[in-house]
C-alpha cells in the first residue's frame, strides 16, 4: 500500500490504473480506524480494482474546537489496518492541501440536514459536504463507501450526489458492533471503563425498543427509549427520533412508510455517541 499526501500524486497513480480498466473505490475517513472502517474498506476492495482510503480530520465539520483538538490521530496504526484490508492507497493530505483557501461553499439539503445532527451541530454537514465533494473531485471514484452508523450523513451524501450529478455509486454499509452490541466508534477510545459499561446501554435500549415496537405505537416506543436512557447511569440523551429512513422526518404511525429508523445521540460523560436501529426496512 502506498501512502500519498498530495492530490497531484494521487491523480497520477490513479490515471494509469484507470487506463488499465480498473474501477476506483473511495472510503473517506478521519482515521483512528477500527474494524467498522475496515468493513467499508474490505467491501470496496471486493468490488473495485483499486481502493483509496482517505485519512483526514476535516476541521470544517467540527463545530466544537475542543472535539477537533481531542480527535484521536493514529496514522501509523491506521496504515497497518488498511494494508491488512487490501487498500491500494492511503491518501493522507494536509489541511493546506485540502483547503488552500477557505471553502465558502454552502451546501444546504433541507430538511435532511436541518434535523437531528443538523440541529445540534450547526455547520457540521456543510463541512462534511465540503470535504466529501473535494475528495470526490480529487479521486473521481466509481464507488464511494459510507457507514450506516452515520445514518444522516449517508442520506445527505446521497442527496448531494443526486443534486450535483456526480457519477458515483454510493454504497451504504451496515453498522459494525462490538460483540456486546456497542457500535464501533473512534470515540470509544475516550471512554473510561465505567463509561464503557454505561455506553453499552445505548445499544441495549435500542435493541429492546425493536421488540417493544412490535406491539406498541411510535410515541410509546419513543417514550420507552427516552425514559430508559434517563434511567440508565451516566447517559444524557441529546435526541432520539423515529424517522422515515429516506426523508429523515419524524413519523407518527408505523404504517406511514416502509423504511423506519430510530436515531439516537447521547453523551456518555463527555463523549458524544451516536447509534441507530432499523424498525422497518
Ligand atoms: P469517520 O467517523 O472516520 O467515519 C468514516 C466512515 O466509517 C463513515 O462512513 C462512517 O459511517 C463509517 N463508520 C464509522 N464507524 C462505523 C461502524 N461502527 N460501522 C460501520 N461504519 C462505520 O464519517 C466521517 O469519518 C467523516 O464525516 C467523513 C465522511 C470522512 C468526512 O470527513
Amino acid at each position: 500500500m502506498k501512502v500519498i499526501h498530495t492530490i497531484k500524486d494521487l491523480q497520477t497513480e490513479l490515471s494509469s490504473l484507470r487506463a488499465q480498466g480498473k474501477k476506483v473505490g473511495l472510503v473517506p475517513t478521519m482515521g483512528a480506524l477500527h474494524s467498522g472502517h475496515g468493513s467499508l474498506v474490505k467491501r470496496s476492495v471486493s468490488e473495485n480494482g483499486v481502493t483509496v482510503v482517505s485519512i483526514f480530520v476535516n476541521p470544517t465539520q467540527f463545530n466544537d474546537k475542543n472535539d477537533l483538538a481531542k480527535y484521536p490521530r493514529t496514522v501509523e496504526a491506521d496504515c497497518v489496518l488498511l494494508e491488512n484490508c487490501g487498500a491500494a492507497f492511503a491518501f493522507v493530505p494536509s489541511v493546506e492541501e485540502m483547503y488552500p483557501q477557505p471553502d465558502n461553499r454552502q451546501f444546504s439539503y433541507a430538511p435532511l440536514d436541518t434535523v437531528m445532527e443538523g440541529a445540534f451541530r450547526p455547520g457540521h454537514f456543510n463541512g462534511v459536504c465540503q470535504i466529501v465533494s473535494k475528495l470526490f473531485d480529487a479521486v473521481q471514484p466509481d464507488r464511494a463507501y459510507f457507514g450506516e452508523k452515520d445514518f444522516q450523513q449517508l442520506a445527505i451524501i446521497r442527496e448531494m450526489v443526486r443534486q450535483m450529478k456526480y457519477n458515483i455509486e454510493i454504497v451504504g454499509c451496515s453498522i459494525v458492533r462490538e460483540e456486546d452490541g456497542l457500535a464501533l466508534s473512534s470515540r470509544n477510545k475516550r471512554l473510561s471503563d465505567v463509561e464503557r459499561e454505561n455506553a453499552l446501554n445505548i445499544s441495549r435500549i435500542l435493541f429492546k425498543s425493536r421488540n417493544f415496537a412490535a406491539s406498541h405505537t411510535v410515541s410509546e416506543t419513543q417514550q420507552m427509549v427516552e425514559s430508559a436512557i434517563a434511567d440508565a447511569p451516566g447517559l444524557r440523551l441529546e435526541y432520539f427520533e423515529i424517522v422515515d429512513g429516506d426523508t429523515l422526518q419524524e413519523i407518527s404511525d408505523w404504517e406511514e412508510t416502509s423504511y423506519v429508523v430510530g436515531c439516537i445521540t447521547a453523551f456518555c460523560g463527555e463523549v458524544r455517541l451516536i447509534d441507530n436501529i432499523k424498525y422497518k426496512f
